[in-house]
């Protein structure tokens, strides 16, 4: 079975396409095969990044039923060995309004594609859609800029993120736990103290539901600040989350990002020694090595 990972933040524009499509290429390029899923509902644009202008099917196909199977909508990429693409959905009524079941049907498609590794783009917000997305995966990555602001967004992401999915752990498939998934909570000790008083384990089997939660950490567009305010939101979660966060790389600010988007071609292709194509390169490097302990560790229980 793939191994699912998913990037998310706080707000849009922080670069979550532009490094989720570079580092499918750079997974791809090391041998692995790589679908890249783009659920950002609303702005899609994931095609864009490899050229693709003008997919002929796309997301809305399969949630709008006029194909059944999840692989009709699947691109192969052919200019980029190892790699195809689920070009994603406008917002439409279909996906705004997408049902529980639906969303059921979505996500268990996407765990029956014969990949080695799936990268879902979750789009930004903290919407629903976005944080179940986001919590459905095997690996989360959150990516942030270095300000202070987008630090706390981040942050509030996670945070509603971790609720959803404490939510979801103590409370499966009753009809309350779907109620309740629906209703805001101000922070993750109010969910577990929801927990603790309506079931006997509840907030035990709240807390483990996030055992293997370790979001890790992108700052994009980094700056000398950024040490300070990565430092701040380490603290945050996990006093806060329970949770710690380990770090995955930072990506520097860099023209030839935004000039290799012009070209619909992937920074790490176009100019491959550029700043952030070298990191980049670093952190696909990283990820790599903890997709590899991953595998091995799942099929080790597979095993015993
Ligand atoms: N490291 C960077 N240096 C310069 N520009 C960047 C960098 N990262 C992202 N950008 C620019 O930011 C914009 C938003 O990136 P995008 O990947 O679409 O964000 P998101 O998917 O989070 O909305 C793009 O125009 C991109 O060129
Ligand atoms: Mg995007």
């Amino acid at each position: 079975m793939a191994l699912t990972i998913s990037i998310g933040s706080g707000k849009g524009g922080v670069g979550k396409t532009m490094i989720l499509a570079n580092l499918a290429m750079l997974l791809a390029r090391s041998g692995r095969r790589v679908c890249l899923v783009d659920l950002d509902i609303g702005g899609p644009d994931a095609h864009y990044l490899f050229g693709l202008l003008e997919p002929k099917r796309s997301l809305s196909d399969f949630l709008a039923r006029r194909v059944e199977n999840i692989n009709e909508v699947i691109h192969t990429l052919y200019s980029y060995s190892g790699l195809s693409l689920i070009p994603g959905t406008g917002d439409t009524l279909q996906t705004a309004n997408m049902s529980f079941q639906e969303k059921q049907r979505l996500l268990r498609s996407l765990g029956t594609i014969d990949t080695d590794v799936l990268l879902l783009d979750v789009g930004a917000g903290t919407s629903y859609h976005a944080l179940d997305f986001f919590m459905h995966s095997d690996l989360q990555i959150g990516l942030t800029l270095p300000e202070p602001t987008a630090i706390m967004d981040l942050y509030n992401f996670l945070q509603l993120a971790t609720i959803r999915k404490v939510l979801s752990g103590f409370l499966s498939g009753s009809e309350v736990a779907e109620a309740l998934k629906n209703q805001r909570f101000n922070s993750l000790q109010e969910v577990l103290e929801l927990a603790a008083t309506s079931q006997e384990d509840g907030r035990q089997r709240a807390q483990n539901s996030l055992r293997s939660f370790h979001p890790l950490l992108i700052i994009n567009r980094d700056s000398t600040t950024a040490q300070v305010n990565k430092l701040k939101l380490r603290r945050l979660v996990a006093k806060y989350l329970a949770i710690d966060m380990p770090e995955l790389g930072e990506i520097p600010e860099d023209p030839m990002v935004s000039e290799a988007l012009k070209a619909f071609i992937p920074v790490c292709e176009l100019y491959p020694n550029c700043p952030a194509a070298r990191s980049l390169v670093g952190i696909s490097d990283k990820l790599g090595k903890i997709i590899d302990l991953f595998q091995r560790h799942l099929q080790t229980n597979h095993q015993g």
